[in-house]
């Protein structure tokens, strides 16, 4: 398939928000950093160019790094785009969803998930299509209890608990509007699953996968590049 038939074809657009500053984990930005032969961002952007559904890919970027950003993905696709993100993941989802021309059908990713395969992605695009909006999230395994810095206070009963991932698919227009709302509202959430969940829409739940870990603290780093020889071989 040539990338003029795909641009025929394909149905969904990816925003990739990565223009967070890793204040948690310090340092470099963790979505530039190298894992293995790339940085997160290429290896999320890689996973998703390969995919004959997808044609548009717009990545959100800190603003004084857009041409960096640009000069390092331009050899992967022509229907890559680069976009200044805000101060916020949401005002950057934002600005990413703010582009023209979206196609039918838009995938949000975090840039520091890089463990994100083609088996989540069809899991996730064949559920975004049938609902019109849908997520992978894993059960809650461990005993989940609220705390505050030294003790513990009330265990939270766990059943019906789940972590939800990226990435997550929406139909355009109710992901577009569900932005729109939520920034008339100054109601800021952190996902698009809440965004969109809001006002009782139901989100569409698939299994994720326990490889697809966010990269957020120091130690999710030493385990990212542990996992990361492993998965490159698979
Ligand atoms: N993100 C973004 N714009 C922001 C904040 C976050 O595009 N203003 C992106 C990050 O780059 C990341 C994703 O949203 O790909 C998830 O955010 P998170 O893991 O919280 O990353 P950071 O915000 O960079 O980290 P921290 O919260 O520790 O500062
Ligand atoms: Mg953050």
């Amino acid at each position: 398939m040539t990338s003029e038939d795909r641009q025929e074809t394909a149905d969904f657009s990816v925003v990739i928000p990565a223009a967070g500053s890793g204040s948690r984990i310090g340092g470099t930005r963790k979505q530039f950093r190298k894992l293995g032969r790339y940085n997160p961002l290429l290896h999320c952007v890689r996973a998703f160019a390969v995919h004959p559904r997808i044609a548009d890919i717009i990545v959100v970027g800190p603003e004084k790094d857009l041409s960096e950003i640009e000069f390092f993905l331009s050899d992967i696709a022509n229907y890559i785009r680069v976009v200044a993100g805000g101060s916020s993941r949401q005002e950057s989802v934002f600005n990413g969803l703010s582009a023209e021309g979206l196609l039918d059908y838009v995938l949000i990713h975090d840039a520091v998930r890089p463990f994100v395969d083609d088996a989540l992605l069809g899991r996730v695009m064949a559920a975004t299509v049938e609902h019109g909006a849908a997520a992978p999230a894993i059960p809650v395994y461990d005993s989940v209890r609220r705390g505050d810095d030294d003790t513990f206070g009330r265990p939270i009963p766990r059943e019906g608990l789940f972590r939800v991932q990226t990435p997550q698919g929406f139909h355009k227009e109710v992901i577009v509007s569900a932005h729109k709302k939520a920034r008339e509202d100054g109601w800021e959430g952190t996902d698009d699953v809440s965004l969109v969940s809001r006002f009782g829409r139901p989100v569409y739940k698939v299994d994720g996968s326990g490889w697809n870990l966010k990269i957020t603290a120091p130690d999710d780093w030493e385990m990212a590049e542990a996992l990361w020889s492993y998965w490159e071989q698979r």
